[in-house]
């Protein structure tokens, strides 16, 4: 249980009006002149704490968010694409959902190519439902302007952030930033920092535990200036491995290959990219593929991992720091924003009405859709890769595993209820 803090007296000085958003730290806060306080202290300025801090911004609670990297290098990173409606609905909530309506895509069916056939999971007749294709890039975008539109306090390029205080009830972080030292004291400290974050680490080993998977291959991903191949995404199952046919826009296209653990990028010029997808997808697909020089290119890891609780005293995990999923069934992006939905409600019933009811339950309460997204993130992967371990009897599962799937609607209906997200 924590102590109330009344939300009225909670915190000395207004971080939000004196802090700049970019790094700039004003001469009447240089270290020493002043202690540093706020409500919520949180690490890490990716989707997670971006709309976390939005959320609680907009009812009054202060915020702080400690970045390590420039706000160019968080927007230059190309990740997911494909929105849940319960991500769509929190986006809209938060006031941050102008550039998806404009721009975002509702889609109503995947395809999965299969023996060099399309088969189409129709989400929406299967679950009345659908979902949006708008790249995390330009939802990040969107979070940093609604941010400096409210005056946020964003703090980029801070080194060596660290976390005191949590188990006793005295929460702070320090940084060092322009070569100075900091300190913020907060009442809650969120680690929204991703897998490599300090977060996590900062949770002494007894005090949690980890479950993870390492899948034995990679996703190396191209986006290109070309027109999409297909107006629906593929997702493809071939001997030469898998490969997944998306998009951003009707003149901007996302693709993604299976690849080894040992490939580099420059191992992967266009010319062979372009080749290996083409040999992946029915040729009636390859034959209309649009090829041209790609825009960004990167090899991502695929990995199966959750921390359990995601709370330890006054420091709760969110996102990529507590879970991740392999991208397979994009859903890595959508638990971000369900954690945050559950920790937001959390918090703002704690500042408004004194209860920590939301705080006590949130780790149960995310972990159990955590690893409901866990497993269908596995299992469609298991479905569509080449595993080099399995042999010949586990491709024949696959097989059939595939052959029930398109035979079924029930399978069909239990991919699609999955993939269009399960309920909040
Ligand atoms: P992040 O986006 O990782 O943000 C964490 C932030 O914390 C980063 O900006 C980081 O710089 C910062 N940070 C880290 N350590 C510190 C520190 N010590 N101090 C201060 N700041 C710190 N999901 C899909 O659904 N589909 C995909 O195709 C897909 N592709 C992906 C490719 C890659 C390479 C990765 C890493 C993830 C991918 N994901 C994908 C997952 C999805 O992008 C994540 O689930 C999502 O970014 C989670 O958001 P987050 O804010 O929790 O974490
Ligand atoms: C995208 C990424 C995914 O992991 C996925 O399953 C679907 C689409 C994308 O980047 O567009």
């Amino acid at each position: 249980m924590f102590g109330v803090i009344d939300p009225g007296s909670a915190s000395g000085i207004a971080t939000n009006q004196v802090l700049h958003s970019e790094w700039a730290m004003p001469s009447s806060l240089k270290p020493g002149k002043e202690t540093l306080r706020t409500q919520v202290g949180i690490i890490g300025g990716g989707p997670s704490g971006l709309l976390l801090s939005q959320i609680l911004h907009r009812v009054g609670i202060e915020t702080v968010v400690l970045e390590r990297r420039s706000r160019a290098y968080v927007l230059g990173r190309i990740r997911a694409g494909v929105l849940e409606q319960g991500m769509v609905d929190l986006l809209q909530e938060a006031g941050v959902s102008g550039g998806m309506d404009r721009n975002g895509d509702p889609h109503e069916g995947i395809r999965i190519a299969y023996d060099g056939r399309r088969h189409r999971i129709d989400l929406k007749g299967l679950t009345g439902k659908t979902v949006m294709l708008y790249g995390q890039t330009e939802l990040t975008r969107d979070l940093y302007e609604a941010r400096d539109a409210m005056g946020g306090v964003i703090l980029h390029e801070v080194e060596n952030v660290a976390i005191h205080g949590i188990s006793d009830d005295t929460p702070a972080l320090t940084w060092c930033a322009g070569g100075e030292s900091y300190r913020l004291e907060c009442e809650f400290i969120i680690g929204c920092d991703g897998f490599h974050g300090v977060s996590r680490r900062s949770i002494p080993p007894e005090g949690l535990r980890e479950y993870e998977r390492v899948y034995p291959f990679g996703w190396l991903g191209v986006l290109s200036r070309t027109r999409p191949v297909n107006d629906e995404l593929i997702y493809a199952n071939h001997p030469r491995g898998f490969a997944l046919c998306s998009m951003r826009s009707p003149a901007l296209s996302r693709y993604y290959v299976q690849c080894s653990l040992d490939d580099r990028v420059k191992d992967w010029p266009d010319e062979r990219f372009w080749g290996e997808l083409k040999a992946r997808l029915p040729e009636e697909v390859a034959a209309r593929l649009e090829t041209g020089p790609s825009i960004e290119k990167s090899i991502a890891p695929l990995r199966s991992f959750v921390v359990e609780p995601l709370r330890h005293g006054r420091l709760f995990l969110a996102g990529d720091a507590a879970h991740i999923v392999p991208p397979t069934g994009a859903k890595g992006l959508n638990l971000a924003a369900s954690d945050i939905r559950y920790l937001s409600s959390a918090l703002i019933a704690y500042y408004r009405h004194g209860s920590d009811a939301g705080l006590e339950r949130y780790s149960e309460q995310a972990l159990a859709r955590v690893w409901k997204a866990e497993r269908f993130s596995w299992w469609m992967t298991g479905l569509l890769h080449r595993f080099p371990e399995t042999g010949e009897f586990g491709d024949r599962m696959q097989r059939a595993e595939l052959d029930y799937l398109f035979s079924s609607t029930a399978a069909m209906t239990s991919l699609a209820e999955n993939y269009v997200g399960l309920p909040y």
